[in-house]
């Protein structure tokens, strides 16, 4: 079909920062480069956000949401219809923008990556145009003579920081929600990947949204992004990345105690007991580990198997990775492209020379592929101890740790010593099985004999060190939305 054709050297039309509607240079005059990581060769270079573009930003998304402002007097329907349009004219452009998306970060052009992101993204900014118009409070009988009732008020402007493993999802993960909420948005992109955001914002701008309502940054993290979560006119942080950062956002917030939500790192447990179908299930693990070139914050790292077909299962796994093709993003028979750079590529080989060292066995991969670009073959490592490194630490590579277990306490207890509680899931047919770890599990999500089912009306997010509330389905509005309570005095008697 036409319309899945890649485009292999998409016209690079937007490198500009976008400010209240219009692309525009920084106040610096600085730049910085990206990079297509399956060559390691500059793209172009974009416009660099620092505070002072920060502040402009922020100015504009505070004016677009004054009361009386075209967007704060908008029918909450016309909002809807806003994020409807958005979604249209990115399905318009499906096939470009997923062209951008694989040359900015190298997944591959495909259905199972840039393809299905674009898809998915529309899916997410219908969903929420739905929600548009049906936020609302509710009537409470409350002690007294009173009527009361609560409004669902946007929180403001919301400063938004997301990573580069799906620049274009997560942008959409950001912006939906607080759109439909009526909340005005700046959007500091990572400096891995800023151009398909930069193309949705000329989307943005053709849809029909008023000035200030979302704009969208390019920059680094320790400037822009830390100027926009430390902004005073910032009400509400969402941020997307490492632990790490998430902490020194978090601290941030407590100055004026801003509203933040964390999406965080993961060590996910995928558990599989000794009555599934084991060539299935040996495909669907990896896949869990290995979708996005394992950068992904739900991956599932951890592959519990049982210890009666752990044997069996290590070797299906060894031969199926070796068949994971890997290379050329743009090839329509490629599953993995490059990691995002070097920067990951150099902490990724750093984790599995750690984890020869600590004495688990590599059954496939374990080294660069290639000399060019950033890419790692498809790896996997048996005999996993968990006190290994490889067994704790977030590796965001295309590497695959299998454990051997014998019962469910066991193995549940090990799943839940993690710092970490993104995502776990498992697979049997026993019902109680099942059921149990799905209760017992400390995390997000828990899928049961799948992975990855991550949908728009579903909420994702993270126990412990992963994350704080939760994103995407009605749960993700609970977090744009500030509950202000109406209580009004009733006369008892007409006099
Ligand atoms: P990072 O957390 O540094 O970057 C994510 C975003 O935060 C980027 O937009 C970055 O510019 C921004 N940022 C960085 N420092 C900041 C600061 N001080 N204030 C405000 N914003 C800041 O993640 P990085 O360095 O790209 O990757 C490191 C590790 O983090 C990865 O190896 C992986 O383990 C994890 N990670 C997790 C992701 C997830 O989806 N949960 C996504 C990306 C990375
Ligand atoms: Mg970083």
């Amino acid at each position: 079909m036409d319309m899945f054709k890649p485009v292999r050297d998409p016209e690079i039309k937007y490198t500009q920062l976008f400010i209240n509607n219009e692309f525009v240079n920084s106040v610096s005059g600085k730049t910085f480069p990206t990079i297509n990581p399956a060559t390691g060769q500059k793209i172009c270079d974009v416009q660099e956000a620092d505070k002072a573009d920060v502040d402009k930003a922020v100015a504009a998304a505070k004016a677009a949401f004054e009361l009386g402002s075209p967007y704060r007097t908008m029918d909450a329907s016309d909002r809807g219809r806003l994020l409807e349009k958005l979604a249209s004219l990115i399905e318009r452009d499906w096939s470009f923008i997923a062209s951008l998306e694989t040359l900015d970060n190298g997944k591959a052009f495909a259905f199972h990556g840039s393809l299905g992101d674009v898809f998915f993204c529309c899916k997410v900014f219908r969903y929420y145009a739905g929600w548009a118009d049906k936020i609302h409070g509710k009537v409470i009988p409350i002690d007294g003579s009173y009527f009361a009732f609560t409004r669902h008020e946007p929180v403001g402007v919301c400063g938004q920081v997301i990573p580069w493993n799906y620049p274009l999802a997560m942008a959409t993960w950001k912006i939906a929600p607080a759109v439909a909420a009526g909340n005005t948005v700046v959007i500091k992109t990572a400096e891995q990947t800023p151009l398909s955001a930069l193309y949705l914002a000329s989307l943005i701008k053709e849809a029909g949204f008023p000035p200030g309502v979302v704009n969208i940054l390019s920059g680094y993290g320790p400037t822009a992004g830390a100027a926009l979560s430390n902004h005073p006119d910032v009400n509400k942080v969402a941020f997307t990345g490492s632990t790490e950062v998430g902490k020194i956002i978090m601290a941030a917030a407590s100055n004026d105690i801003k509203r933040v939500t964390l999406e965080l790192g993961g060590k996910s447990a995928c558990v599989v007991f000794d009555d599934v179908d084991v060539d299935k299930v040996v495909v669907e693990a990896q896949e869990a580990c290995m979708t996005n070139m394992g950068q992904c914050c739900v991956a599932g790292t951890r592959t519990f198997v049982h210890e009666n077909i752990y044997d069996e299962f290590v070797a299906k796994s060894r031969e199926l990775a070796m068949k994971r093709k890997t290379g050329d993003p743009f090839d329509s028979t490629t599953i993995n492209g490059p990691q995002i750079d070097e920067e990951q590529l150099n902490k990724i080989m750093e984790l599995i020379e750690s984890g020869k060292k600590e004495g688990a066995k590599v059954e496939a991969g374990g080294e660069r592929h290639g000399d060019k670009g950033y890419f790692v073959k498809p790896t996997v490592f048996s005999d996993v101890k968990d006190n290994m490194r490889i067994a704790k630490e977030e590796i965001f590579g295309p590497v695959q740790q299998i454990f051997k277990f014998k019962t469910l306490d066991e193995v549940l207890k090990r799943a839940n010593d993690s710092t970490y509680g993104l995502g776990a899931a498992v697979f049997t047919n026993d019902i109680n099985k099942a059921l149990m770890f799905s209760q017992g599990v400390k995390a997000g999500t828990c899928w049961v004999n799948c992975y990855n089912a991550v949908t728009a009306q579903g909420p994702f997010g993270g126990f412990k060190q992963s994350g704080l509330g939760r994103e995407l389905g009605e749960y993700g509005l609970q977090n744009y939305v500030e509950v202000k309570n109406v209580v009004m005095k009733i006369p008892q008697k007409n006099s």
